[in-house]
């Protein structure tokens, strides 16, 4: 018989006293917070300035990430960067991180390959301090959360990206302090403009570069 838990571990567990992010990524190398770290290669962090004005969300590290360590430099990435340059938006002074920091992968039929599965929402949730703790850090001016798993992890399950893809929103009342109050948009993520039809990969990636521009147009 499964033993009942009292409360589920996350990584509340694992954080540091601080808020600086040397000491966050240090920190996160040893997260226990769920069960994803037991079968990816590497915990990835987020990557940029602690003083970036704008943060970028996306979902979770993919093959190439979790074997680099580094977030969004596989095919998702390049994408990113082709619509952060349309944008006018120079990767380099930006934060780039995502939602879950583990790789969660299923191996293909024949083992070779390791196919992406999206975090679920108790891996999500379970996340969630780490990302909470990089806007503390890093406080930004403006939040571009990239795809349905970065939007659900700020704004709830039931947050619906369609319905508020472009706009400029608020982190909602309990994650705003009087110091932490960016603007945020939330736009497609560069994976689903990769994985979607051909015939309409072009406009997804417009209207990616549409809300990028606009995320950089707060900044002016
Ligand atoms: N997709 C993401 O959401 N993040 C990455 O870092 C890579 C692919
Ligand atoms: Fe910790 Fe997040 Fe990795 Fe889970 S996915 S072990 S909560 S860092």
């Amino acid at each position: 018989m499964a033993t009942a838990r009292t409360a589920a571990t996350t990584a509340a567990d694992f954080l540091p006293a601080t808020r600086r992010l040397t000491d966050l990524v240090a920190a996160a190398r040893d997260c226990r917070g769920c069960g994803l770290y037991e079968n990816a290669t590497q915990v990835v962090f987020g990557q940029g300035a602690e003083q970036a004005r704008m943060m970028l969300i996306g979902e979770q590290p993919g093959d190439q990430e979790d074997r680099s360590g580094e977030p969004f430099v596989g095919p998702a990435g390049r994408l990113l960067d082709k619509a952060l340059g349309q944008a006018g938006v120079a990767r380099e002074p930006v934060y780039v991180t995502n939602a879950v920091k583990h790789f969660k992968f299923v191996p293909s039929e024949r083992g070779q390959r390791r196919i992406h599965k999206t975090p679920s929402r108790v891996e999500v949730v379970s996340c969630r301090p780490w990302l909470l703790a990089e806007v503390e850090a890093v406080r930004p001016e403006v939040l571009v959360l990239l795809g349905a798993t970065a939007a659900k992890s700020v704004f709830g399950a039931g947050f619906r990206l369609t319905h508020h893809r472009g706009e400029v929103l608020r982190l909602p009342d309990d994650l705003l302090t009087g110091e932490i109050d960016p603007r945020v948009i939330v736009t497609v993520h560069p994976a689903s403009v990769l994985r979607g039809p051909v015939r309409h990969r072009d406009e997804a990636l417009a209207s990616m570069v549409t809300d990028l521009r606009s995320a950089a147009g707060l900044l002016d």
